[in-house]
């Protein structure tokens, strides 16, 4: 029987190199994995951790793809032996923090590029030859950023908000075609994305305000906080993409942890974004710092979440 043929962006650590390893050594051996890297001199600890998981031979392979470049993209994909790829893992991104006012252009166009632009080159490479074949699952790695907005990652939640719309806006349009799209929600994971975020802990915040400042010092406890007690380990959600990839029909949606849906169900539930804002800020910044629109905080603020859900601090998803 032919291997199911994946092909996954960002595989040099966190999600993609772990979803990698974990399809390479499924014991049905049924994966052939692409695993592809923006630079393949960083392929040292994937083929190290393929090696200990004992991967078999010819279940992995490596090619460079950088999503911010439609040729290296075009290569790729001329260079998957099968001729097709039965499922595309779009999951290479950037993050970026900050006060917005911080921000250089340079950081929010390589997000931005990274993140929608690099998803929608990929999906433009390997969609119409799904929609040929009549087949296909592409699963992109989404973020509970992209569902709620959160201080001080502006940018980074516009990113993975148009993420959402453009798979939600394909999800409608190709069953027709037997292709699926499905999101993979993640909450906070410990991967390299901290490390390897731009205007990190670090980042000038000359020129930015005092109470800016405070706020976004407040903010970085609060994170890691969350952190430390939300972080779930990358082998946990590549679970969830297995999940998504042996349903038939696939969902849009798979959220790697339940914790922040009640915040996602505040946006829906009070449509005016009163409640959401209101609750978070009080959530990320405490409660003297919670000064929602008239109304928001009695209604369905934090107080309506109430529970454990608010008490552990929400909104920490990157
Ligand atoms: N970690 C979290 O808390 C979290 C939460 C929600 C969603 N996510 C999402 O999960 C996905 C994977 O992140 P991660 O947590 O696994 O972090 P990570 O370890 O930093 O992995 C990100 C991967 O994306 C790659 N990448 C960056 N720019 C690229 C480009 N131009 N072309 C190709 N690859 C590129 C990185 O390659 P280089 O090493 O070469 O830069 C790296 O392999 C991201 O989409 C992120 O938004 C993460």
């Amino acid at each position: 029987m032919d291997r199911t043929v994946v092909l996954i962006t960002g595989c040099s650590s966190g999600i993609g190199l772990h979803l990698a390893l974990r399809l390479a050594s499924d014991p049905s051996r049924s994966f052939k994995v692409y695993a592809t890297l923006r630079d393949l001199s960083t392929q040292g600890p994937l083929w190290e951790a393929a090696r200990s998981r004992g991967c078999p031979p010819g279940s992995l392979e490596t090619l460079q793809l950088d999503v911010q470049d439609a040729d290296s993209v075009a290569a790729a994909r001329a260079r998957v032996t099968e001729g097709r790829v039965d499922v595309l893992v779009c999951n290479a991104g950037r993050g970026l923090l900050g006060p917005l006012e911080a921000l250089s252009a340079d950081a929010m166009h390589s997000v931005l590029d990274v993140n929608v632009v690099g998803t929608v080159r990929m999906l433009q490479a390997f969609l119409p030859d799904m929609k040929r074949r009549g087949s296909g699952h592409i699963l992109v790695t989404g973020s509970m950023g992209g569902l709620m907005g959160m201080p001080f990652n502006a940018v980074y939640c516009a990113s993975k908000f148009a993420i959402e719309g453009l798979c939600e806006s394909l999800a409608v349009l190709l069953p027709p075609f037997g292709v699926h799209v499905s999101l993979i929600e993640c909450g906070p994971v410990h991967t390299a994305f901290q490390e390897k975020v731009q205007n990190g802990p670090g980042a000038a915040l000359d020129g930015v305000d005092a109470q800016t400042r405070d706020l976004f010092s407040r903010y970085q406890r609060h994170f890691e906080q969350v952190f430390r007690k939300a972080a779930q380990d990358p082998e946990e959600v590549t679970e969830v993409f297995l999940t998504a990839l042996r349903a038939s029909p696939p969902a849009l949606r798979y959220f790697s942890c339940e914790r922040f849906l009640p915040l996602a169900r505040l946006r829906l539930a009070d449509p005016s974004g009163c409640s959401y804002v209101a609750a978070m800020h009080r959530a990320v910044f405490g409660d003297e710092a919670a000064e929602g629109p008239e109304g928001a905080q009695t209604e369905a603020g934090a107080g309506a979440l109430g529970g454990p859900e608010l008490g552990a601090p929400p909104s920490a998803p990157q």
